[in-house]
């Protein structure tokens, strides 16, 4: 199995997945391995030849690095026969009062959101063995997210950030996606488009509250607010149908659960 962004969040959940010991794993960092470099990607996923390629590399704000690393990562495990899992995002999206599944079509407006609509259009025109999962904001327990800083970060007086009451998500904890990539990872009979997020939709706000309770029980010192308040345009409620995972046997636990 070669794991493009090792390093990253997710990259260190799969790294601790206790199924991932029964992979001869090949995890070349972005100094070794920069998924924008097409020449090299296809190269050294040719020369490899890995039966499964995960590929997690993202600069959230960089389109090169998102859309052509995307391409080539693709491009490369089709021509190698690598079965290729790709990880997106419900920030394809835009939002609306009711579950997203598989098959709706991406509306997302950032522009995050787009260039990894078109990641995973690239990743399905590559036309190898490929699985795109979708997920929604990750947290950790042993690893810190970014949110889960935030919080840390207010608790400890070095911030003022405010979260919010009405942006809702279906969080998944990073360890519980990592174990569904390794078992995902050897079902090449699954393809094409699964979504793979928490059981429940649940706030900013609260989820910044469950952190805050388990970091050292002060989550009534944290300020939230509504999206209007704040000025600032951002999804309200992006909720993904994860029922197509689950009827594979693929579960992610409750935010209250992974958190106990
Ligand atoms: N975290 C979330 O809440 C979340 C939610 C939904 C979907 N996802 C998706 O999950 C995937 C992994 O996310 P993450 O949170 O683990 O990301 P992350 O923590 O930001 O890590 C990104 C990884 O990509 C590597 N990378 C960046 N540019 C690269 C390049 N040009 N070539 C090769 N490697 C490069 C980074 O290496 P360096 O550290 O050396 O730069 C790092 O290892 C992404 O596809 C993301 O869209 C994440």
């Amino acid at each position: 199995m070669l794991v493009t962004g090792i390093s990253g969040f997710l990259g260190r959940h799969l790294l601790d997945a206790s199924e991932i010991g029964d992979w001869e794993l090949l995890s070349p960092s972005k100094a070794v391995l920069d998924v924008r470099q097409r020449a090299r990607v296809l190269d050294d996923i040719k020369t490899w030849t890995p039966n499964v390629v995960v590929h997690l590399a993202y600069r959230r704000d960089d389109r090169e690095t998102i859309v052509d690393g995307t391409r080539h990562v693709a491009e490369a495990a089709a021509a190698a026969g690598s079965r290729l899992i790709h990880l997106s995002t419900d920030v394809v999206f835009a939002g609306r009062d009711r579950p997203y599944r598989e098959d709706d079509t991406p509306d997302g407006e950032s522009s995050y959101g787009r260039w990894k609509a078109t990641a995973e259009q690239l990743v399905l025109r590559a036309g190898g063995n490929s699985l795109i999962i979708r997920t929604s904001l990750l947290y950790g327990t042993d690893h810190q997210s970014p949110i889960q800083r935030d919080v840390a970060e207010v608790l400890a007086g070095r911030s003022e950030m405010r979260f919010f009451t009405d942006e809702y998500r279906c969080p998944a904890h990073a360890g519980d996606l990592a174990a569904a990539i390794v078992a995902l990872a050897d079902r090449p009979e699954v393809t094409g488009i699964l979504h793979v997020a928490g059981p429940r939709r649940l706030s900013r706000a609260d989820l910044a509250r469950a952190f805050a309770a388990r970091m050292d029980g002060r989550s009534a010192e944290l300020t939230t607010c509504s999206i209007n308040e704040s000025g600032m345009s951002r999804l309200a409620n992006v909720v993904l149908d994860c029922s197509l995972a689950n009827s594979l046997g693929i579960q992610c636990r409750s935010v209250e659960d992974a958190l106990r």
